[in-house]
């Protein structure tokens, strides 16, 4: 993710997790019984994917499945939402290089013609006011089934384009991209989604509400009942339908 880290690579057929690997690796290292290194793992396919907020993540042959293990040196945790941009940023630019248009639905997810092509899933060790490490997971839909209960939300670059595509080379595609250095206005650029009336999930309670902006800090700013409220991404999710 950053300028000259060098990264171990691991390629898998199948695991249950590219992240959760990537997490029991990183304990192992910091109980000094691996050698502690950055890391990129992949796999054809997971059998018990994760996506955020305890959900699970579908993750059939044919797409990309990668996590990424990174140790920082002077990481700010106030700087830790960079994490998540430069991710989604590395998405939409790897589907740019295919020439598929996307946009960023705060926080974390990827939007190809309105349905989610790709997630993200960070998982961060914060010592004191710093980010020790992150586990940065990313399933991007390439050539795999949609099951019928997610065709209506979520789409794969074959399903947009009406084309196919090697799931490998997009995943090398997409490890070039993560290893370039990004800005949070490169992350603004590619939000989409602003100015919508949506309905917005907080805890069990479900409002509705009109995007307004994100903030450089990450942070969503949404009208809800007449006033402006400023929305972390670990409280609030956003349903598109009103
Ligand atoms: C989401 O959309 O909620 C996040 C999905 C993140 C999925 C990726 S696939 C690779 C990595 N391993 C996992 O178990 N999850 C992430």
């Amino acid at each position: 993710m950053n300028d000259k880290i060098v990264y171990k690579r691991e390629h898998f057929q199948a695991l249950p997790s590219t992240n959760d690997y990537l997490k029991e690796k990183r304990v192992k290292m910091q109980r000094g019984e691996c050698e502690k290194e950055n890391c990129i793992v992949t796999a054809d396919y997971q059998t018990s994917g994760r996506g955020t907020k305890g959900r699970s993540f579908l993750s059939e042959e044919g797409g990309v499945y990668l996590s990424m293990l990174t140790f920082y040196q002077d990481f700010k945790s106030k700087d830790v939402f960079l994490l998540l941009a430069q991710a989604a940023v590395a998405v939409c630019e790897t589907l740019a290089y295919y020439g598929i248009e996307s946009v960023i639905k705060w926080s974390n997810d990827i939007y190809v013609q309105d349905k989610k092509i790709a997630g993200i899933l960070i998982e961060n060790v914060f010592c004191g006011e710093e980010v020790s490490s992150s586990v940065i997971g990313i399933g991007l839909n390439v050539t795999n089934e949609l099951s019928k209960e997610i065709k209506n939300i979520a789409t794969s670059m074959r399903e947009a384009m009406g084309k196919t595509y090697s799931a490998e080379e997009v995943r090398e595609r997409l490890i070039l991209e993560l290893q370039k250095p990004r800005s949070m206005q490169e992350y603004l650029s590619y939000i989409g989604y602003m100015n919508r009336e949506v309905t917005l999930i907080l805890g069990d309670e479900r409002v509705h509400g009109r995007l307004l902006f994100v903030d450089e800090q990450g942070r969503l700013h949404a009208e809800i009942d007449g006033k402006e409220r400023c929305l972390s991404s670990a409280e609030v999710s956003i349903s598109l339908q009103k």
